[in-house]
């Protein structure tokens, strides 16, 4: 246990991040940080037993899986400088507590993001040529002579692709699908990204500011955009009724975009051709849940972001976020508050 000086400030490491990482932040000698130790979700009455027993804290570095609220910012007090979160999406945050307590916020944006399209495409590809029922099949020693239309999909060529939230994911994901021949690109979003557009054309993308609107046209949706207030729910069952007949739903974003009762409903109605999902209501998924139970779904722990490389980065970016956060220092990604 290293010796703790009263100058340095003191950051908690809620959960362990890669061995690596571990390694980098034993040789930084600016901060003092206190580990629990953890390698698992670190339960709120720990992360505050310590917050309390090694005050005063002045930095957090959690995950997706430590939810802060009032109480963990409250066990911290006012020397709380940063939070500091091995994740893009910041739900688990109460954003506006850490503006009115003037505590800043790092995340992990861009290193991820082409991990996170990978995934997508591999989800769109499996859940329109149906690879998760076929190998069910085969293994199940179904697989009968070759049959005109056995486990006959939908192939991308052509076909319209309508992409939910236009950013950094979205565009990614478009990206690798060009190469498929993909007929055209429609987004939905708060506003059209001309400079975005432009990468994709051919076969070019064109903007909707209305759901309504937009997934009458979409063979395959792709649901990318960041889980807020206003996208809680938006893929609700008169939505997914919209579109048309045998569409392929691919969500790589957050479980809560999508109503998941809704889906599954729309699933059994036969409306669906397919659904992938890297992420779902709740995680991990109990194994009683609906979902499970349903044919045409690929179904993933949400892995977006994993890869060795990109977890690599990520939790680099959550140290040098924490250590420079509680330094004053400018952070590699600090989110506006
Ligand atoms: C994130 O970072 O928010 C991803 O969902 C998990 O890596």
């Amino acid at each position: 246990i290293r010796h703790l000086s009263v100058a340095k400030p003191r950051i908690l490491v809620a959960r362990e991040l890669t061995e690596d990482a571990m390694a980098a932040l034993e040789k930084e000698t600016r901060v003092d940080f206190i580990r629990t130790g953890i390698r698992e979700v670190c339960p709120k009455d720990t992360m505050i037993r310590y917050l309390k027993e090694s005050a005063p804290i002045s930095g957090i570095i959690l995950t997706l899986t430590e939810k802060v609220d009032q109480e963990i910012l409250d066990a911290a007090g006012p020397s709380l400088k940063a939070i500091s979160t091995m994740s893009v999406g910041y739900e688990h945050i109460p954003t506006p507590l850490l503006k009115e307590r003037s505590i800043r916020l790092g995340y992990t944006p861009d290193v991820l993001t082409d991990a996170v399209a990978e995934i997508a495409v591999g989800l769109v590809l499996a859940a329109c040529r149906k690879f998760r029922d076929a190998e069910e099949e085969l293994r199940a020693g179904k697989w009968g002579a070759w049959n005109p239309t056995w486990m006959a999909g939908m192939g991308l060529t052509g076909k319209t692709v309508g992409i939910v939230g236009l950013g950094s994911c979205g565009v990614e994901v478009a990206r690798r699908l060009v190469p498929f021949k993909v007929g055209r690109f429609v987004y939905q979003g708060t506003r059209p990204h001309a400079d975005k557009e432009r990468t994709l054309t051919p076969p070019g993308a064109t903007f909707y500011s209305s759901l309504d609107e937009m997934l009458p046209l979409c063979d395959v949706l792709v649901i990318t955009c960041a889980l807020t207030p206003q996208t809680q729910g938006i893929i609700n069952y008169g939505r997914l009724k919209l579109l048309p007949k045998g569409a392929v739903v691919v969500n790589v974003a957050r479980g809560g975009i999508v109503v998941q009762p809704d889906l599954v409903r729309v699933v059994r109605e036969g409306h669906l051709g397919g659904v992938g999902l890297d992420v779902m209501t709740p995680e991990p998924l109990p194994m009683d849940d609906e979902l499970l139970r349903l044919p045409g779904m690929t179904l993933l722990p949400h892995l977006g972001s994993a890869t060795r490389e990109t977890r690599e980065e990520m939790s680099q970016i959550t140290i040098n976020n924490a250590v420079n956060g509680v330094l004053g220092e400018p952070m590699p990604a600090e989110l506006k508050l």
